[in-house]
């Protein structure tokens, strides 16, 4: 039929020829997403089922990271969430209810440990803390009415690796279901599935992602039904992914292996390099016996990450190791981890109960690419200065 200019500005008669192939994936965007008659419109989120119905769900830029993601662990399927902080609220909200139980690790990342702690508290939830290197011993926690059991290995800061086979048997035995947030080995150094976690998540922010540029997480599972469960409680939660941000990601994983090795070469220099320097009590690197559950880490891990702690000598003052950071230059400062540039957080664990004794000593660091003789180079100094 004849339009308007005003029409053909929304629907236009251009047509640009197809078969354009690139190594790289479109970014699909979309919210509404065409149905071809009446009859079949569905507000279904299970895309896999019954094809594309909204954006929510993923465009096809997201279910090819869903799918990339889910084939790096070797899981069943995968959801991605807005950020791996989104990723942990998805699956409490999927899988607990009022009356629940769930054992949460002290080492666990702060924002987690808040949701359990406040959130879910609040909806009637009944959390517990349990010291992560507690092993088979964590049976003496578990109750009839608990649900989850959420592990984190190493730990957030103080880096204690867990012993999740142990877990897992306890919990099977008992009924519940094991967590595992597996970002620090990019789900690939520390296979979950296979040590019997039931969900994992990762904060693709970090590794995936790589290059401190976007927000996204993922959560994966092999049970169809733990699946279908978390499809629902998305849908209902409403955390869709961006494109965009999915996009980043795609390009991100094509060279998580170069980045990893890298990475993992470097940080366990400047792990061993700091290890022996006089101002520093303990290095907190998992591929180092000096940190908790380090056999535990042979025994299970192919690899390590580039994000470790230092915990300096205790005559160094808050005042001191605040200046530590600050004098370093290429170090910069800032949360998150798992992309280029490297980081150094001062943490005060004072006021936190339950926690290692480090006080105010303890910096974590996140080594990115830049040349390991300029880290150690730009370490040195700041060290030194603090006497
Ligand atoms: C271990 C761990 N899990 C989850 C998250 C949350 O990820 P995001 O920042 O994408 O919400 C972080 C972020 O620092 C983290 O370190």
């Amino acid at each position: 039929m004849p339009k308007n200019w005003k029409t053909k500005l929304i629907h236009s008669d251009v047509r640009v020829p197809e078969g354009f192939k690139s190594l790289s994936l479109p970014v699909f965007r979309g919210s509404t997403v065409l149905f071809p008659n009446a009859g079949v419109v569905d507000d279904n989120w299970n895309q896999y089922e019954v094809g594309y119905t909204y954006g929510l769900y993923g465009t096809p830029t997201a279910l090819e990271l869903a799918g990339r993601i889910c084939e790096l662990e070797q899981g069943g399927r995968t959801i991605l969430a807005p950020g791996g902080q989104a990723a942990i609220s998805l699956i409490n909200f999927a899988f607990l209810k009022a009356g629940d139980h769930i054992l949460v690790p002290e080492s666990i990342y702060g924002p987690n440990r808040k949701f359990a702690g406040q959130v879910l508290r609040r909806f009637g939830v009944d959390v517990t803390f349990y010291p992560p290197t507690i092993g088979a011993e964590i049976r003496s926690l578990l109750r009839e009415n608990t649900r989850l059991v959420w592990c984190e290995s190493p730990g957030s800061i103080t880096m204690e690796v867990q012993d999740v086979p142990a877990i897992v048997e306890a919990a099977h035995r008992a009924g519940a279901l094991v967590v595992l947030d597996n970002t620090w080995s990019a789900g690939v150094y520390f296979d979950a599935f296979a040590h019997g976690v039931d969900i994992t998540m990762q904060a693709l922010t970090k590794y995936v992602g790589g290059h401190s540029d976007l927000l996204l997480g993922s959560v994966t599972v092999r049970d169809q039904a733990l699946y279908q469960r978390l499809g629902s409680t998305q849908q209902l939660v409403g955390c869709g992914v961006s494109p965009d941000d999915c996009s980043l990601a795609l390009r991100g994983m094509k060279t998580l292996a170069v980045r990893l090795k890298a990475i993992q070469e470097s940080a366990l220099e400047l792990a061993r390099w700091l290890a022996v320097r006089p101002e520093i009590e303990l290095v907190l690197h998992p591929a180092l016996p000096s940190c908790p559950g380090h056999e535990l880490w042979k025994r299970d891990f192919t690899g390590s990450a580039g994000v470790f702690s230092v915990v300096f000598r205790p005559q160094f003052s808050k005042q001191q190791v605040l200046a530590f950071v600050d004098r370093l230059e290429l170090f910069k400062i800032g949360y998150s981890w798992g992309g280029v540039t490297s980081l150094a957080v001062a943490y005060d664990f004072h006021s936190i109960p339950n926690r290692p004794d480090y006080g105010h000593r303890i910096v974590r660091l996140n080594i990115g690419l830049e040349d390991v003789e300029d880290l150690k180079a730009d370490l040195g100094p700041a060290l030194e200065s603090l006497k």
